[in-house]
């Protein structure tokens, strides 16, 4: 097969290489392009066939419903391996063994505490505020407790940079849930695993003993391992570009918290669970809210389903399926917003709409309702995604720096004006 490809424009021809991944997706490969045409651009708003990186971590194929972290399926790391063991595969390329597994859990514990002056930060904040902004402002707030920007041209200073903001992001998730609630802050305990820490700092009473539930503890550990990473998304092409000018680590990531936020990408799974609610309040109509869903003047989109990637079922969604029967079942929790769910999934899976879109549940389909059955608030939902998805976003932003890949800056056409004379004001 040919590894190039020809534009033709204005009588001439243009050759351009092909890239193929290891994977045999092939792209053109258009950094030539203006330099070659004399200036000629391309438009593509919201990237949909433009691909910003090379990169090592994560394979999706949307067609086939394939994600592999780092080669490893995303059923078989749910199945078989814990949070940080997937943390340190998707920062550092490999599995770790148990020495490399100890010793990297062990340097997040030590940095598991957080300048006690962000407390006063937090109090500024008004109860109603949104986790979200409050995560996003204290991650950035760590810049200032932390003014050194990482020299990435260090191993070792790379690796603090990591183990510090894996530690010190779970007692900002935690806090910024106590907060809202205007409970004690907590610093939970260096003897508990990653993900039974914070669950720990999230809901250790002041008056009560702590008693972990195992259940829980898993589902949540499976949960964030399958919203680990999910390559260039729109959180990820943020923590990237913003950490392509040279940006540090924490305020890039600062930066990918609040696009997560919105209810197109990570907000989706509070919007779905507000959506299951609206229609169990309303008498559990599901068609009705169908018909709204496919109506062009009616704004509302059936939240959790469609995907910029997924054309056929997002395999994180299955995955989450299976495991909200079983921690409903075993938290013996009945929740009638699950049976709304699986209604909804069976609809639309039969409507045509839907089905000529390609139109899928995606991963915040059915994630908040088992984050509601382990007594997550729903404001914390998006919270908890960001929570997953951070060794996404360090892994991402380290590649984008080792590559030493050029500030992200796209082109434009411009459509405004053109030169007009200045009016004076007395004469507008
Ligand atoms: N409900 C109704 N119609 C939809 C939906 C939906 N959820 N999603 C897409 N469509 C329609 C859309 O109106 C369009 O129809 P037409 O071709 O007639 O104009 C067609 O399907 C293609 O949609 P699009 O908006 O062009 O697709 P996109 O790739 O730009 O957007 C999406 C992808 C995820 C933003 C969109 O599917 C959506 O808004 N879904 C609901 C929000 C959601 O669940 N987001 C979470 C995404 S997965 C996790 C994450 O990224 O964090």
């Amino acid at each position: 097969m040919t590894e190039k490809a020809i534009l033709e424009y204005d009588g001439k021809k243009f050759e351009f290489p092909l890239v193929r991944g290891s994977e045999n997706e092939v792209a053109f490969d258009v950094k030539t392009l203006r330099a070659a045409t004399g200036g000629l651009t391309t438009i593509d708003p919201g990237f949909k066939n433009t691909g910003s990186c090379l990169s090592d971590i994560t394979f999706l194929n949307g067609e086939k419903g394939i994600l592999r972290y780092r080669g490893y399926s995303i059923e078989e790391l749910a199945e078989k391996a814990d949070f940080l063991e997937v943390a340190y595969l998707l920062i550092f390329g490999d599995l770790p063994n148990t020495d490399q597994l100890e010793k990297f859990h062990a340097d997040i514990r030590k940095q598991s505490v957080v300048d006690d002056d962000i407390k006063k930060i937090i109090d500024a904040f008004p109860k109603s505020a949104h986790p979200m902004g409050v995560l996003s402002s204290l991650t950035s707030a760590l810049t200032a407790f932390n003014p050194s920007s990482v020299n990435v041209n260090s191993d070792e200073a790379m690796y603090n940079a990591i183990v510090k903001i894996l530690g010190k992001f779970p007692v900002l998730v935690a806090w910024s849930m106590r907060k809202k609630q205007g409970l004690p802050l907590d610093y939970g305990s260096s003897k508990l695993g990653y993900v039974e820490n914070v669950l720990k700092m999230m809901f250790n009473q002041p008056n009560e003993d702590y008693v972990q539930n195992d259940i829980i503890v898993n589902a949540l550990d499976k949960l964030l391992i399958l919203h680990a990473d999910h390559e260039q998304n729109c959180s990820t092409s943020t923590v990237r570009i913003v950490g392509s000018s040279h940006a540090g680590l924490f305020a890039s990531l600062s930066a990918g918290i609040s696009a997560l936020w919105g209810p197109l990408h990570g907000g989706a799974n509070q919007a779905v669970l507000e959506m299951l609610q609206a229609i169990k309040e309303d008498g559990g109509d599901t068609k009705k809210y169908m018909a709204k869903a496919k109506d062009k003047n009616d704004p509302f989109r059936l939240m959790g389903f469609g995907h910029r990637v997924y054309k056929n079922f997002d395999p994180r969604a299955k995955i989450i399926k299976v495991a909200a029967d079983e921690v409903l079942s075993d938290l013996g929790v009945n929740d009638p917003i699950l049976d709304i769910a699986k209604g909804l999934e069976q609809e639309a899976l039969n409507d045509p709409y839907f089905v000529e879109r390609k139109l899928y549940p995606n991963v915040d389909f059915y994630s908040g309702i088992i984050y509601q059955a382990m007594g997550i608030p729903v404001e914390m939902f998006t919270v908890m995604f960001a929570l997953g998805r951070l060794p996404g976003w360090i892994a991402q932003w380290k590649e984008m720096r080792f590559r030493k890949e050029p500030i992200g800056r796209p082109r434009q056409i411009y459509t405004g004006e053109n030169l007009r004379a200045f009016v004076e004001i007395e004469k507008r």
